[in-house]
């Protein structure tokens, strides 16, 4: 049945992928398939929106934590708390002294994050939650200050913009190690395996592990 229904539209395959691949001996990528077109770099722009740890891609613009103070009160602490603590289940933007190394480790900018140039990504990118990229340089670089500022990272009054903002030291800026991996160390078994596999530890169960052999 598949092959007296498909003859037909088999053929025309064969045939189009002949096409196309003649097509391909001397057409650019984006004609092959009759799709697309050359993307511009002003087309590009708007999405190249990322800023790397070493502050490349910073735009222009700059900001202070005193700037910043009205914006984040309007824009930012219904969610993150007028003093950043948090509000509800919203994240807190400001650390309140419990260790990473607790069992329930508080992960915030201030104590977790390695550099100061993600928040210009992070808030630029994703916030105000909902109305996402609405802000302007000027308004980013104010709130950075301003979250900074929460965190005693910063004076009220320094200049944050693209050449101050990424010599800024984060608290933990060592604290994270490149993991070369592989972290899973094992090797293919061909021969006499184990029959049944079984789950011997979860991940939420930290460290303890079933050895109730
Ligand atoms: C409507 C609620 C809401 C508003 C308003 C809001 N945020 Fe957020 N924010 C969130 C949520 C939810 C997350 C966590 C998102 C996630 O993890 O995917 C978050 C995460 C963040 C984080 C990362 C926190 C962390 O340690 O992971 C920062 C920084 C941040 N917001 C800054 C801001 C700033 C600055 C503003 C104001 C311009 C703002 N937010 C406005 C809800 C909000």
């Amino acid at each position: 049945m598949f092959s007296s229904m498909c003859d037909g539209c088999l053929m025309r395959c064969l045939i189009l992928a002949a096409v196309a691949m003649v097509a391909c001996a001397d057409e650019p990528v984006v004609a092959e398939w009759g799709l697309g077109r050359p993307i511009s770099a002003d087309e590009i722009k708007p999405w190249d929106i990322d800023v790397r740890p070493d502050g490349v891609g910073l735009p222009e613009g700059s900001g202070t934590a005193e700037a910043g103070e009205a914006i984040f009160q309007t824009k930012c602490a219904s969610c993150h708390g007028e003093f950043g603590e948090g509000v509800g289940r919203f994240p807190p933007l400001v650390w309140d002294g419990t260790p990473l190394t607790a069992d329930r480790p508080r992960k915030t900018v201030g104590n977790f994050w390695p550099y100061a140039t993600t928040l210009w990504d992070y808030i630029y990118r994703a916030m105000p939650f909902g109305n996402a990229q609405s802000l302007t340089s000027d308004e980013v670089y104010a709130l950075v200050a301003y979250v900074l500022a929460m965190n005693d990272l910063l004076d009220e009054d320094t200049v944050v913009d693209a050449k101050t903002l990424p010599k800024i030291e984060m608290p933990n800026r060592e604290g994270f190690i490149r993991d070369t991996g592989p972290d899973i160390h094992a090797s293919r078994c061909m021969q006499n395996c184990v029959q049944e596999v079984r789950i011997i530890s979860r991940a939420s169960q930290h460290r303890s592990v079933d050895s109730g052999e």
